[in-house]
């Protein structure tokens, strides 16, 4: 007899992202579609690394994190952000920001409670909610000049509402929230019962001379939200898993009393790794932005001539692009029409859509320019000749 298993995620399936990545090994194309560095960590936090596994730092880490790292953690924060955070009790290292989510949305969410989360949205936030017994309310981010609608965002806040999640600079669409996002979720959560859950994991990656502000930074939020970290993204290195949450003390104590019994702990090199880079005086955070906003230029400069509409990018490292051509085209749904890419023209990318709850057609499609620019060039002689 087989068994057939009473699923707590009916609705879901195999992730976009092993879905394209698939596609494009399968169909040996171009593989813009998952969102990660094509290229190493530096080669000194690969030394301290190997060197923290042939000096023994090989068990167990302190449930947090270490503290010497904390330590560390808490400088950048206040270096780069203005932050200013108590390393022992307001910092918590993970095992990536995936996990960070997971366990900041089961500290929060009870059965019943709702979680606003703005579309299109990170895929992970969806089911970790679902799993706490929450419900998921949406709000769709105005898909023509990608503001977000914050009347909305209002009219959707009540009593039930536990928590609203945000995530600057923003997967799939590369905006980065203003000070008046900020003010206006401010306003909207001063006057509601919600904590704010910040997802910011491209925080050194904004273009333009623009800046990234922090849930930290804002007054009316830093004392009832958590902010989201990965190193992934910083150092190059998302195989390592690691990232950290920052909250304040009362909630940080929650956080641990869940992640305990998640992980307990995350990687012990790769914290040591991490720390000794991080002493190295260097630029690292500040020029990442410089790195990947020529990145982003140099895709966007290939692909001047295409038919192509080129949406705003100002931070992460995904670019939209929009596609209307001929009927033929315009006829699919963007996930149709990227499967459609990958077989003809060999090049993935990943449709909007998939980040949002219905698959509308959308005319958007995500690529990662976290690529040599070699790949960059490549991939936009492919889109131009469309
Ligand atoms: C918006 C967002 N949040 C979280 C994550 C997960 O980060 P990590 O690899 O550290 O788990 C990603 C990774 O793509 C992301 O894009």
């Amino acid at each position: 007899m087989s068994l057939i298993i009473d699923s707590k995620l009916p609705n879901v399936g195999q992730s976009i992202f092993s879905v394209m990545s698939q596609l494009a090994t399968q169909q040996q194309a171009l593989n813009l579609a998952q969102g990660f560095p094509e290229f190493n960590p530096p080669s000194e936090l690969i030394q301290f690394v190997t060197d923290a596994m042939n000096s023994g730092k090989n068990q167990y880490a302190p449930m947090p994190g270490y503290l010497s790292f904390r330590e560390e953690i808490a400088k950048k924060e206040s270096e780069i952000h203005g932050n200013r955070l108590n390393p022992e009790s307001e910092i918590t290292v993970v095992p990536g920001a995936t996990v960070g989510l997971f366990v900041a949305i089961q500290t929060l969410v009870k059965p019943g409670d709702e979680v606003l989360i703005l579309e299109p949205a990170y895929d992970s936030y969806e089911p970790a909610i679902a799993l706490a017994g929450g419900k998921t309310v949406r709000v769709t981010i105005n898909l023509h000049d990608f503001s977000i609608p914050w009347d909305v965002v209002k009219s959707k806040v009540n009593a039930k509402t536990k928590l609203i999640i945000v995530n600057t600079p923003h997967n799939p669409l590369g905006t980065v929230f203003s000070q008046e996002d900020w003010n206006a979720l401010s306003d909207i959560v001063q006057q509601s019962n919600a904590y704010v859950l910040s997802d910011e994991v491209y925080e050194h990656m904004v273009f333009d001379g623009g800046k990234h502000i922090s849930v930290l930074n804002i007054e009316g939020l830093k004392n009832r939200c958590i902010k989201v970290s990965s190193f992934g993204k910083t150092y190059h290195c998302t195989g390592w898993k690691l990232g950290y949450l920052s909250a304040c003390e009362s909630m940080t104590a929650e956080l641990r009393k869940v992640y305990q019994f998640l992980a307990f702990a995350c990687n012990s090199t790769a914290q040591f790794g991490i720390e000794n880079f991080m002493k190295i005086p260097n630029q690292w955070e500040k020029n990442l932005s410089v790195f990947y906003e020529q990145k982003r230029n140099l895709f966007r400069e290939h692909l001047q001539n295409s038919q192509w509409k080129l949406l705003p990018c100002q931070g992460s490292y995904f670019q939209i692009l929009k596609y209307e051509g001929t009927q033929e085209m315009s006829l699919m749904n963007d996930y149709e029409f990227s499967v459609e890419l990958t077989k003809v023209a060999k090049i993935a990318s990943i449709p909007v859509s998939a980040f949002c709850e219905n698959r509308e057609k959308t005319n958007l499609l995500r690529f990662c320019f976290a690529k040599n620019d070699e790949t960059i060039i490549q991939a936009a002689n492919i889109l131009c000749s469309l």
